[in-house]
């Protein structure tokens, strides 16, 4: 099967107090279209420095990022972005709204850049709002529900745009251990109708749910196989 991520040979270095030290180190992995994987670390290994690389926010030392097909950092920063918005969805660890929009408008901003008419918009926002679970709350303020409920729906916001690839910093956190199953058996759900995600955990409670599992240690990933954990 073709790979459909490529991460490739990727450092990240920084320079901190003149001392130079190295987030990440020699990261190779690959997705498949439909995988649903999950990189594991505890705090501080490096897990939203690799999301933002993979996801095309932050530039690798060096090494390279090819989505399908695209090496993302080898084209101007205009055409990176375009790519991101079309390709990439993104549920970041903490999560912000605009203020003062409701839950639908709050959703839909991926989808302007795209020029589609107010129709197909509101179409969109409300087939995604389903598959949430988010019908009812289409005219609340995001902040005043519930962590999980903002969790429903930044991932609403992630998905509206059918990205190629889902990307999503700590699923289960700030909610409790039922809430995240449920936030989990969702993402599940997604992953079965064909959305290629890739969460970042420090959870090993949740690993059961991906296929595949990529672990930090010493600043690098290996791949565990299933029936090690
Ligand atoms: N631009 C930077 N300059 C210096 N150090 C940085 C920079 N970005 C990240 N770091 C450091 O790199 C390490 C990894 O940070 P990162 O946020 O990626 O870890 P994490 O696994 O997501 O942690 P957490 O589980 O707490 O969210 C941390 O020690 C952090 O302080
Ligand atoms: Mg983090």
């Amino acid at each position: 099967m073709e790979s459909i991520l490529i991460v490739d040979e990727v450092y990240k270095k920084v320079i901190d107090e003149q001392r130079e030290f190295d987030i990440l180190r020699n990261i190779s992995f690959t997705l498949n279209s439909g995988d649903f994987a999950a990189v594991y670390g505890p705090s501080g290994s490096g897990k939203t420095t690799l999301l933002s690389i993979c996801g095309g926010l932050q530039e690798p030392t060096s090494g390279d990022i090819i989505l399908e097909n695209t090496n993302l950092y080898k084209q101007s920063k205009e055409d990176l972005m375009e790519f991101r918005h079309k390709h990439i969805g993104f549920v970041h660890q903490y999560l912000h709204f605009f203020p003062h929009l409701n839950t639908i408008q709050s959703i839909i901003s991926p989808l302007l850049p795209q020029k589609l008419s107010q129709q197909d918009i509101m179409d969109r926002a409300k087939s995604t709002l389903s598959q949430v679970n988010l019908e009812n709350l289409e005219e609340q303020d995001p902040y005043q529900l519930s962590n999980e409920e903002k969790k429903r729906i930044a991932i609403a916001r992630a998905i509206i745009t059918n990205p190629t690839l889902l990307l999503i910093d700590e699923p289960t956190g700030n909610v409790d251990s039922n809430t995240g199953n449920e936030i989990m058996n969702l993402l599940a759900s997604l992953n079965q109708n064909g959305q290629t995600t890739l969460v970042f955990t420090h959870d090993p409670e949740i690993l059961r749910y991906a296929n595949r599992i990529f672990e930090i240690k010493n600043r690098t990933v290996l791949e565990m196989f299933k029936n090690w954990y």
